[in-house]
């Protein structure tokens, strides 16, 4: 068991990594508490949650929205919730970010706990404090920043994971390790089969890194001024991929990674040689190196981009490697960034 603290502006966080679901009762406060889960984990894990009321939305992203917010709203004002209520949500990214949205502005904000059950809200969604929902098929338009007071991270409950989402984690796993963690890095290039398969050792000391590695970088910069921004490594294009090719966001990510690491070697700011390992370990962990959007379907790419929340008038903040570990944020001309896409990609 290993407990990290997050000190940020909105509250402290304690994360609790190797913690079983059955000790969830242990961390939760006497009174009333409510539950916010989906229909799938509510199926697997819903007989372990403590007493108290359990609200259950639709699984997947439309969950994410007004109406997902309106049936938490719903729940909490029907269980008769009060300013002592705590709501703890059981779930991957989608419960975690709506369901802390919710409690952060029900009676202008209840506390809550976050239990992640995929391996992408374990090691990214979980921690860091932005809780909040898409608007009009806009991705995390409307939100807060305000720290759930703990985070249980039971490794047991991936074990039900469908492959896909193992992926999505694994994806976001390297590239915290490629910001912040060369350590990280090569342990998962050593063994790529054993990260694949869930290994509990290797997710374990996984975890716990990139959560270390997530937790210094939100201590620094809560509301992402300036240094948060390297975790957006790999996302410029991924976003844009996500959006308009429909691939998984583990595979967007993935093909977002090694964009970044060989548009920063065209740059001269990367050894080819690190691009080249990066790309390898992408395709070894079974996801795209390169981005499969035909031809006519660039532009709308290129726009996807353009749309980028980091852009800044002809310009977009874009991440770039210095070496594995070692991110840059610099302005990147759009016009560049669009041959760089059509050479590239
Ligand atoms: N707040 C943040 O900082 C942050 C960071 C990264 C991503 N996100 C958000 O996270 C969301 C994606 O999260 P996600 O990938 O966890 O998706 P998700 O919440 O949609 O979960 C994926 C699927 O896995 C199922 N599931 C969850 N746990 C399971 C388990 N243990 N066994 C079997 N099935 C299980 C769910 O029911 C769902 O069908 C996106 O909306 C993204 O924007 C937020």
């Amino acid at each position: 068991l290993t407990t990290i603290e997050v000190r940020a502006l909105s509250g402290v966080c304690r994360v609790h990594v190797g913690e079983r679901l059955a000790r969830l009762a242990s961390l939760v406060p006497a009174g009333l508490t409510v539950y916010v889960t989906d229909a799938h984990v509510a199926r697997l894990y819903g007989a372990s949650f403590g007493p108290g009321r359990t609200i259950v939305l639709e699984p997947g992203e439309a969950s994410k929205s007004l109406a997902g917010l309106e049936r938490v709203y719903d729940g909490l004002l029907d269980a008769g919730a009060d300013r002592d209520t705590f709501v703890v949500a059981v779930g991957g990214g989608v419960v975690c970010d709506v369901a802390g949205f919710a409690a952060s502005t029900y009676l202008r904000g209840l506390p809550f706990g976050f239990v992640p059950t995929t391996l992408l809200a374990q090691v990214d969604a979980g921690i860091g404090g932005k809780n909040g929902i898409d608007f009009r098929g806009v991705k995390n338009l409307v939100g807060v920043f305000q720290q759930p007071r703990f985070v249980l991270c039971d490794p047991a409950v991936l074990g039900t994971l469908p492959a896909g989402e193992t992926a999505n984690g694994l994806a976001e796993m390297v590239k915290t390790a490629a910001i912040g963690s060369p350590a990280l890095f090569d342990e998962i290039e050593r063994a790529p089969e054993k990260a694949l398969g869930l290994d509990p050792d290797l997710i374990g000391r996984a975890v716990v890194e990139s959560l270390r590695i997530k937790a210094a970088v939100v201590e620094a910069d809560e509301r992402e001024a300036g240094a948060r921004r390297v975790l957006n490594l790999g996302h410029t294009l991924g976003h844009a991929v996500e959006s308009v090719a429909g691939v998984a966001h583990g595979e967007a990510v993935g093909a977002g990674l090694v964009f970044a690491a060989r548009l920063s070697v065209r740059r001269g700011l990367l050894p080819a040689g690190d691009a080249e390992r990066i790309t390898t370990l992408v395709r070894r962990l079974g996801l795209p190196a390169e981005v499969g959007v035909p031809a006519p379907a660039r532009p709308a790419l290129v726009d996807a981009v353009r749309r980028d929340k980091k852009r800044v008038g002809d310009a977009v903040r874009f991440v770039f490697l210095e070496a594995i570990g070692r991110p840059l944020v610099r302005e990147i001309p759009l016009a560049e960034l669009e041959s760089a896409i059509h050479d590239l990609c």
